[in-house]
């Protein structure tokens, strides 16, 4: 789905390759490694809008995810300005809902299908992102929007997506990629998986170009401040950074990816299934069924492009 909003307000929903290294912010360039005098640049540098909060709340229901982004932007300046919000979201995943509150009035996203907007453009770009990036497709969710002079927007985005099993395990990734450090940075998910969860970890915060991201002490566990609380068929996975924190991973707000990986216990050989209004899931994976044999077929392209060392190699 995608998503259109006229008014004053122009969005953009385009599969941008991960852009999010292009630092809108000028107070990553100059800033110290210290934290006080961060927050002391940040504070002389109001003239930008300041993210006062960054939450992410999903809900898993057999691997069924719902998130929704909130975040909170305040514009101490004495003019109006100008800012763009955007969220690198999962490109197998479907926008539900995009509502921006500016001041006192809320502007309501309306949602059209993705066909109907350059429905073949749309397609190939999301193609190239797919290959860009491997299994971690990704597509960038772009808005811009006028704050007004000592105003506060807060801006809500909701999207869908069905978790797929990849190499044994469910993977739920949000990009926690608010580009400023966030007084009230939260990300929250819960799971619940009626047949059991059998195996769950939080990797280490993920960016693709290494850039500003951390490297702490620990690199393979999860990221400081995590905690995970679990029993057998539910869990809840709070990340809630403080701002010492996150500056600790990056200065810059571009903290990476936060991943959850997950399974679920399957037990009987004929799956899973389940039922509500009328329609029906069938989760079947059996496990020991002996490897199929395989045909492997190795293409040497020996045109004049490779000629020189490619070809010798
Ligand atoms: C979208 O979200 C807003 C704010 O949470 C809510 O008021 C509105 O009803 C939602 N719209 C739909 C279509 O769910
Ligand atoms: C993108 O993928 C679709 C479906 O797999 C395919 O039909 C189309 O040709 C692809 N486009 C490009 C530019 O690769
Ligand atoms: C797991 O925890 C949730 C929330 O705390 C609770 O509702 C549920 O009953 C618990 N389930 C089991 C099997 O203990």
């Amino acid at each position: 789905m995608l998503l259109l909003l006229g008014l004053c307000l122009a969005l953009l929903l385009c599969a941008g390759s991960q852009e999010e290294e292009r630092s809108w912010s000028d107070t990553s360039e100059q800033v110290g490694l210290r934290v006080p005098r961060q927050l002391r640049l940040l504070q002389r540098l109001k003239t930008k809008p300041l993210m006062t909060e960054f939450s992410v709340k999903s809900t898993i229901i057999s691997r069924y995810a719902f998130t929704t982004v909130s975040c909170r932007m305040l514009n101490r300046a004495s003019e109006d300005q100008e800012v763009e919000f955007q969220m690198q979201i999962p490109a197998a995943a479907f926008i539900t809902n995009f509502t921006m509150l500016i001041g006192d009035q809320v502007y309501q996203g309306e949602i059209i299908g993705r066909e109907k907007k350059n429905g073949d453009r749309v397609k190939e770009k999301r193609n190239q992102t797919t290959e860009n990036n491997g299994e971690k497709g990704t597509e960038m969710f772009r808005a811009s929007l006028v704050i007004p002079s000592k105003d506060k927007a807060v801006l809500l985005l909701s999207y869908e997506e069905l978790l797929q099993r990849r190499l044994g395990k469910y993977e739920h990734i949000v990009s926690v990629r608010p580009q400023q450090l966030v007084g009230r940075l939260t990300v929250d998910v819960s799971i619940l998986e009626k047949s059991g969860i059998a195996s769950l970890e939080v990797l280490p915060l993920h960016n693709s170009r290494q850039k500003g991201s951390g490297r702490g002490e620990d690199d393979s566990g999860p990221p400081p401040s995590t905690v995970i609380n679990q029993n057998e068929t539910f869990a809840k996975v709070i990340f809630k950074p403080s701002v010492v924190q996150q500056a600790k991973i990056a200065q810059n707000g571009i903290l990476g990816d936060f991943i959850i990986r997950y399974d679920v216990n399957r037990e009987q050989s004929i799956g899973d299934i389940q039922v509500l209004d009328g329609y029906f899931v069938h989760y079947f994976a059996p496990k020991g069924l002996p490897p199929l044999p395989k045909n492997v077929v190795f293409v040497l392209d020996s045109s004049a492009s490779m000629v020189g060392t490619k070809l010798r190699q």
